[in-house]
């Protein structure tokens, strides 16, 4: 359990996104210019992960320079997948951590980043159904004529029972995980979550985007499928969007966050490294005690971030606090 502690504008956030980077690659370079501006047209980030247990380690670095971005595990260039698989992370941001109130893209991206770690096709599946997804929007755009329509539904299908597939096969475990967590923090009330594929219950993708062909073609885009999936959670059997305080909504993300750790612990053998930004904020002392405690059971590696020193860290071992102050780092 390591905390960063400072003032606001410390540098605790950019030493998060830093680790952060080391993982995930930061995104695209488009992305990456935008983020970090002029100023930030040269820099690296350089770490050493090593997996519990083993002696050896490896050194991580993502370097920008003049426009380029380079990722490599001891020197030698790896893709985001392999970066990510080196040193699988759950971060929760002010961000991310709204899940429950935001549109489904939110809560989607919790069960897909989960399924990108514990089901190897799952990258794949994603990257053909939306290239095929966005061939046929265009192809609905251009009024294409009905035999090539076809041909792109019938790509689409594939693709999407694919990718539907995979999600169907791990949403139940995904769920369960996380109306467990979230039952630990809230036990006063019931929780269970659904699953929506991206189209009505009952029919096949198929008979889906066959049915909605005119429809899609008078909006130029396709309306039902995989990328319309969504899940969310129901309280005492009603669904809590816009009825969830802001505490409970964070203590939802963080029960997201630990139910993927486990997913992962359970398929790949051990826990990804957990970032927690702004851990006290929201929280009052009595629901921080409950997290900090359940986060030190689960016995992953947690960088979290929080103005002052956490009283609730005080007398549990191995926990190592490190005070932020004008972008330096300082170990207590
Ligand atoms: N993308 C960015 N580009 C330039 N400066 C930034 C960027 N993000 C944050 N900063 C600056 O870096 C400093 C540290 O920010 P941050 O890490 O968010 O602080 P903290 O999380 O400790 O409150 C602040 O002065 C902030 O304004
Ligand atoms: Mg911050």
């Amino acid at each position: 359990m390591n905390l960063l502690f400072g003032d606001n504008g410390a540098g605790k956030s950019s030493l998060l996104e830093a680790v952060s980077i080391v993982s995930r690659g930061g995104g695209s370079v488009p992305h990456l210019r935008e983020v970090l501006g002029p100023d930030g047209d040269r820099w690296r980030v350089t770490a050493t992960s090593r997996e519990i247990g083993r002696v050896s380690a490896r050194i991580q670095q993502v370097v920008f320079s003049e426009g380029k971005k380079t990722q490599t595990i001891d020197d030698r260039p790896v893709s985001n997948r392999e970066l990510a698989l080196a040193l699988p992370l759950v971060s929760l941001t002010p961000l991310n951590q709204t899940v429950v109130n935001e549109g489904a893209s939110a809560r989607l991206r919790w069960l897909d980043w989960c399924m990108f770690h514990v089901e190897h096709d799952f990258m794949e599946a994603w990257q053909n159904y939306r290239r095929t997804l966005k061939q046929r929007n265009a192809a609905l755009r251009m009024g294409v004529d009905r035999s090539s329509m076809e041909g792109w539904s019938k790509l689409l299908v594939t693709h999407g029972d694919a990718l539907a597939a995979l999600r169907k096969k791990w949403f139940p475990d995904f769920s369960r995980q996380f109306t467990d967590e979230l039952s630990a923090f809230l036990p006063d009330s019931e929780w269970v979550a659904d699953f929506y594929p991206g189209w009505e219950g009952g029919k096949s993708l198929r008979e889906a985007l066959k049915q909605s062909l005119a429809g899609d073609l008078r909006m130029g885009s396709t309306r039902y499928g995989p990328h319309r999936a969504d899940w969310n959670a129901r309280r005492n059997g009603e669904t809590v969007k816009r009825k969830i305080s802001r505490g409970e909504e964070k203590l939802c993300a963080i029960a997201l966050l630990l139910a993927v750790a486990k997913i992962v612990r359970d398929v790949v053998g051990h826990l990804p490294v957990l970032l927690l930004d702004d851990i006290e904020a929201e929280f009052a002392s009595n629901t921080r005690k409950k997290v900090v405690d359940r986060l030190d059971s689960l016995g992953a590696q947690c960088i979290m971030t929080a103005h002052e020193r956490l009283l609730e860290l005080e007398g549990k071992t191995g926990v190592r606090m490190f005070h932020v102050e004008h972008g330096c780092v300082g170990s207590l």
